[in-house]
């Protein structure tokens, strides 16, 4: 018999719900455990903000977006004083592992209190699909599929108006999100972060394309390429920028380069909110299965990860690597329809 801790870290993502369910329906059903959420991420297992979570709590959740356990930005090591104040909760509520839920940043804390001692299984959680160490994160497809949407949904517009649109979803520093909706959605040139953008470039794809014939251009842009000029950035807690508004910077030197009116459209949230597809409830609950047979199997300072079609254990020092770039052989075939 052992207590599991579920704990659900950083931005939310859709599949958050379906993980949760997998870890406690799994766990209670490999044995006499007990599963416990911790309320609003790092923030809960500091203040001891604890819920026992039963087989009949997390029914109907595997479709719905957010997070039953709310998260939060706070962090122990920022916030706190590290392991110590994360201690007292692990040992009142005679929590033995920790299933933790989270992106690269909650997965380095969540490192740090594995090397402290804490007993510890990550689940790669993101939209961006940027965790090194596993193939794919849950959340993305979801992202990428409401991105699609949304572009099929520009262009008809940018048709009728003989527009170029902007379209500007999230990734922070990684292109995976625009990629995949771009090749989707048959965009006209796709800027990513790990290519270098070139305006002039663009706009020659651009003034050729409506040179024959065509009415509308669209170009997906991942919300960290480099800015054409300094943008003021907010910071979050950890000091990293707040992304996202790029594009307004990008349009207007498009309009000058090509003439054609330019609009913009950011996504924002949208990418993040509502039910996630099949392909990450389905992935989303194979994690939180595998995450509970490894808690309560007693391992410790891994983190369930998708390999091909398996899911498997890897060192959770390898989550914590570099953050993983979009594969530069796909970005050469997306060039192929930038025509
Ligand atoms: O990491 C996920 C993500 O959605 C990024 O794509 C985006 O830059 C960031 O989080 C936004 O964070 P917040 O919701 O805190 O503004």
């Amino acid at each position: 018999m052992s207590v599991i801790g579920v704990l659900t870290a950083g931005g939310d993502c859709p599949g958050l719900n379906a993980v949760i369910r997998g870890v406690v329906a799994r766990a209670l059903k490999n044995g006499p455990h007990e599963v416990v959420g911790i309320m609003n991420g790092w923030e809960g297992l500091m203040e001891n903000d604890i819920r026992s979570l039963d087989r009949d709590d997390v029914r109907g959740i595997l479709a719905t977006g957010g997070t039953i356990l709310g998260t939060s930005r706070r962090d122990p090591y920022v916030h706190g004083d590290g392991y110590a104040s994360v201690r007292e909760t692990l040992k009142r509520n005679d929590i033995d592992t920790l299933i933790v839920i989270g992106g690269e940043g909650s997965l380095q804390t969540a490192l740090k209190l594995a090397d402290d001692g804490a007993r510890i299984v990550g689940v790669p959680k993101t939209i961006d699909n940027d965790i090194a160490g596993t193939d794919f994160t849950f959340g993305f497809d979801t992202a990428v599929q409401i991105a699609s949407e949304a572009i099929d949904r520009l262009t008809t517009t940018a048709e009728s108006h003989n527009r170029v649109i902007l379209c500007e979803v999230m990734g922070r520093t990684k292109g995976w999100i625009a990629l995949y909706a771009g090749l989707a959605s048959g965009a006209d040139a796709i800027l990513i972060p790990e290519v270098p953008v070139c305006l002039e470039e663009v706009a020659k794809i651009i003034r050729r394309r409506h040179r024959h014939g065509c009415k509308y251009s669209m170009v997906v842009v991942a919300e960290g390429v480099e800015p054409p000029q300094k943008m003021d950035l907010a910071t979050d807690i950890f000091g990293f920028e707040r992304l996202g508004g790029v594009t307004y910077h990008i349009a207007p030197k498009l309009e000058e380069l090509t003439g054609f009116e330019t609009r913009v459209a950011v996504l924002g949230h949208l990418q993040r909110g509502g039910t996630p597809t099949a392909f990450d409830r389905v992935l989303a609950t194979r994690l939180g299965s595998k995450a509970a047979d490894l808690a309560t199997a007693g391992e410790s300072r891994v983190m369930v990860a998708l390999r091909g079609t398996e899911i498997l254990p890897v060192p959770l020092e390898e989550a914590c690597a570099e953050g993983r770039g979009v594969n530069p052989d796909l970005y050469e075939v997306a060039t192929t329809f930038f025509d």
